[in-house]
């Protein structure tokens, strides 16, 4: 028997920086979205950003199941460090909040059996104003090898934005020189979107994964734009995500206070279907259950992280909703359902008008990820329920013997048997 592929393109993933790390979205926590530059740890000492803060969040990570979920880099983002560079010219950590330095801390954290992430700036200073790293790139890199830093996230704040390119390449070469593996999170194409097109050939080639747009909130309007943006620039921006490197919508801000149980989960699933890295923004030390619960949802992290490395796409905009499919390995697919209409209760939608369910023929083994697991078994057809700005999500495996692949186009095309 012989397999004709009848294929119009496939994917596939040019040039992602081969560092070896990153060969799917990564897990962990971040803590710039809920903490952000609080430096006040006299009057705020369980808040401020501190050795303190990771310490807490690594043990925390370790006892309630947050490793064992997935979730394994703990990281810290701006306002880590003393305001100057030391006699050496080196970053150093404001001795007040980290009295024992990186070094330590990134020991603590490895002996937690966690990743230890920390944050610079590819410009003259910081966001947040501390120092930056231009000119000081091979140094800093050095440092953060020498800590036994594992990921570093670099910002385009304070940049010449002709720069920004050679920048992100010369700190990403940095890396590499230090020979220790740290997964390298850049910015680079929200700086560079202000002005043109970023080239996101170049951009796989040096980062392990990219911000496109600017900062996530705590709120479902700020979800919905990076939602539609994603949406709208899908033809640019997805075919560059694959293992080795990611496009990132930026934190999850699940457990915080802005969205609604509904909301919670269409993050959630939508970030899984964008094959989008998981870094958790919110105080893990005091989390609902409800929020934990599905942050932890294995079903859910099984999608993202999905050993294929394809990311998903909107593919059907009808009657206010959306809907996204990801292909999954062993011919495997995911679809989420979310419902755009704010209005009125849950509201029903037949997953035969997804382009996916062509591959359902004569049916699919239908299971229901949201809104609660259900192995439904084989189906000709599958109604979800969902309410307003909530998200279903199934997996649908085709039955029979045809196979399907996706093109470029993000149609679903028959492999023939002959
Ligand atoms: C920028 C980044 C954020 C955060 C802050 C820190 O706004 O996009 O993610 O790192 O800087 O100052």
């Amino acid at each position: 028997m012989l397999w004709l592929v009848v294929v119009v393109g496939l994917w596939s993933h040019a040039g992602a920086l081969d560092n070896g790390l990153a060969k799917i979205p990564t897990m962990g926590w971040l803590h710039w979205e809920r903490f952000m530059c609080n430096i006040n740890c006299d009057t705020d000492p369980e808040n401020c950003i501190s050795e303190r803060l990771f310490m807490q969040m690594a043990d925390v990570m370790v006892d309630e199941g947050w490793r064992d979920a997935g979730y394994r880099y703990v990281c810290i983002d701006d306002c880590w460090m003393y305001s100057s560079r030391d006699a050496r010219g080196r970053l150093q950590a404001d001795p007040g909040r980290f009295p024992g330095g990186i070094k330590k801390l990134a020991d603590y954290v490895h002996s937690r059996g966690l990743k230890l992430g920390i944050y610079a700036d590819v410009g003259k200073t910081t966001c947040a104003g501390y120092p930056g790293s231009l000119g000081h790139y091979d140094m800093d890199a050095q440092t953060f090898a020498e800590w036994e830093v594992d990921l570093l996230k670099f910002d385009g704040c304070s940049m010449d934005w002709t720069l920004l390119g050679e920048g992100y390449v010369n700190m990403s070469k940095a890396l590499n020189r230090t020979g220790r593996q740290i997964l390298y999170s850049c910015e680079w194409p929200l700086y560079e979107w202000r002005f043109q097109k970023p080239n996101y050939t170049a951009i796989g080639e040096t980062c392990n994964q990219w911000r496109n747009l600017p900062d996530v909130y705590d709120s479902w309007s700020s979800i919905k734009s990076i939602l539609d943006w994603t949406a709208t620039h899908q033809d640019v921006v997805v075919p560059s995500a694959g293992p080795g490197g990611w496009n990132d919508p930026d934190m999850l801000v699940i457990g915080n206070f802005g969205l609604s149980p509904d909301q919670e989960e269409s993050q959630m699933a939508l970030w899984a279907i964008m094959a989008a890295p998981l870094l958790m923004s919110n105080d893990l030390r005091a989390i609902s259950p409800r929020s934990k619960q599905l942050l932890q949802n294995r079903h859910i992290i099984g999608i993202s992280q999905d050993p294929l490395g394809k990311q998903g796409y909107r593919t059907t905009k009808v009657d206010r909703f959306e809907v996204w499919e990801r292909p999954l390995s062993n011919s495997k697919l995911a679809i989420a359902v979310l419902n755009r209409q704010e209005i009125g209760g849950p509201r029903t939608f037949s997953l035969q008008e997804t382009p996916g369910w062509k591959m359902c023929k004569p049916h699919c083994q239908v299971t229901q990820i949201l809104p609660k697991y259900e192995e439904m078994g084989l189906k000709t057809g599958h109604q979800v329920c969902v309410n307003p700005s909530g998200t279903a999500v199934v997996i649908i495996t085709p039955s029979s013997q045809a196979k399907f692949r996706i093109n470029e186009m993000h149609l679903l095309e028959k492999v023939e048997v002959l």
